[in-house]
């Protein structure tokens, strides 16, 4: 069984041999340039290799609106976040729908060329409150939002040059790469995994719980953008290689990394990120504790509610639901709301926050919430942040 990709059809806009030859050289000698963000690198790269299925671009106005208002797209596909190239009101001048427009990276590489059908401005604060929930700058989101252009550029791209990545080579694969291992290895029924964060024994609980149920499991941590203060990929990925070797069955989890940005969008990145999923082939999806979320913008359960709002066929992977879960010192074992009669002082339930205070403070978090391999990791971790934010600068010296 394959599953299908959201839309029906993985979308491939990479393009080869003379075609792209041609591209490139009237992208470098005639179109005029607009350097990306790094976000918008990042889905260029997930636009093109159909991970973003079905679209073949970025959005113009009447898609935009639509998700905006609708979590559709205009053709009434579910799609719940906005997926745009922002230019300045100036810039954007210069720039004619109709026209193709190329796009370089911070070192002026052309990465892919933009077909401009069209260029409009749009409210900020409304996207704000329609997708983040909230219109305060101190949400990573929408501070992000407000910091872009003023305009809009959408249209379908061409891809000449994926970005260039030095970092996790062997775990990057592609959609078409997801579904082929899944396809020889006969993993019919395959449960994806987002996260941000270093693993911790909640993750891992809820992991396994889903693995009991499937034949396997996408293990598919973000590396693109995160907000300032989340423990970076590389140092997230070592907790995961660890991990994988000594606690998980070698045969039924593939680990590979998720090249996007973080939205912070909450509810409405949990159907994001399950839609994307998808189209990497996986068969149902696990959504947790506030998903994708930020600070106390979020109900705890928002991401699983927001489910209800479509029927299942429409979304198309089957999203797998978990209660808070926690070490219980009465059932001396991970138990949820759901599973454990104890009273929550039995809990060992650890913020974010409370971790990244202990691990500053020089003090290992419990296994009871980390394997101690995991504690190990975070702790050189954060010892050589210390040491290299305590260095003198030269000028002091
Ligand atoms: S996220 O931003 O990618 O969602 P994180 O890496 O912390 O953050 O979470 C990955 C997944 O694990 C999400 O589905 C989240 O809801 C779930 N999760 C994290 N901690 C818990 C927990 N204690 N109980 C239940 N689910 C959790």
């Amino acid at each position: 069984m394959t599953i299908e990709a959201h839309g029906g059809r993985l979308i491939d806009r990479i393009i080869h041999g003379a075609a792209r030859v041609e591209l490139l050289d009237r992208a470098t000698n005639e179109m005029k340039k607009l350097r990306l963000t790094a976000q918008e690198i990042y889905d260029i790269e997930l636009i093109a290799t159909g991970a973003f299925s079905p679209l073949e671009g970025f959005m113009c106005k009447a898609d935009y609106n639509s998700v905006v208002d609708t979590m559709r797209l205009e053709s009434g596909v579910v799609w719940t976040l906005p997926v745009v190239i922002t230019a300045g009101a100036e810039e954007s001048k210069g720039f004619k729908e109709g026209e193709d427009v190329a796009l370089e990276d911070e070192s002026g590489t052309i990465l892919a060329v933009l077909h401009l059908e069209e260029k409009y401005s749009y409210d900020k604060e409304k996207e704000a409150l329609e997708v983040y929930g909230t219109r305060e700058d101190k949400h990573p989101g929408v501070s992000r939002l407000y910091d872009s252009g003023d305009m809009l550029l959408g249209g379908k791209i061409s891809v000449l040059n994926r970005p260039k990545h030095k970092d996790f080579i062997k775990y990057r694969l592609d959609p078409a790469d997801t579904r082929e291992m899944f396809r020889k290895k006969g993993w019919k029924r395959v449960v994806g995994f987002q996260t941000r964060n270093p693993v911790h024994r909640a993750h891992e609980y809820i992991q396994k719980c889903a693995l009991e149920t499937v034949d396997a499991m996408l293990l598919h941590p973000l590396v693109g953008e995160t907000k300032a203060g989340d423990i970076p990929a590389h140092i997230r990925m070592a907790c995961y290689e660890v991990l994988l070797e000594n606690y998980y069955p070698k045969d039924r989890v593939a680990l590979s990394v998720f090249p996007a940005a973080m939205r912070y969008a909450g509810p409405k990145e949990a159907i994001f990120h399950a839609l994307v999923r998808k189209n990497f082939g996986c068969t149902h999806f696990i959504v947790g504790r506030d998903h994708a979320g930020v600070g106390s913008y979020y109900g705890s359960f928002d991401a699983h509610y927001i489910f209800d709002e479509f029927d299942i066929e429409e979304i198309g992977i089957i999203p797998l639901f978990f209660d808070y879960t926690f070490y219980c010192k009465s059932c001396y074992g991970m138990a949820s709301f759901k599973t454990c009669p104890h009273d929550s002082s039995d809990h060992v339930a650890l913020s974010g926050t409370e971790v990244r205070k202990m691990l500053g403070e020089g003090q290992a978090p419990p296994s009871s919430f980390t394997r101690p391999e995991i504690a190990k990791i975070l702790s050189e971790h954060y010892r050589c942040e210390s040491a290299y934010h305590k260095q003198p600068s030269k000028s002091n010296v």
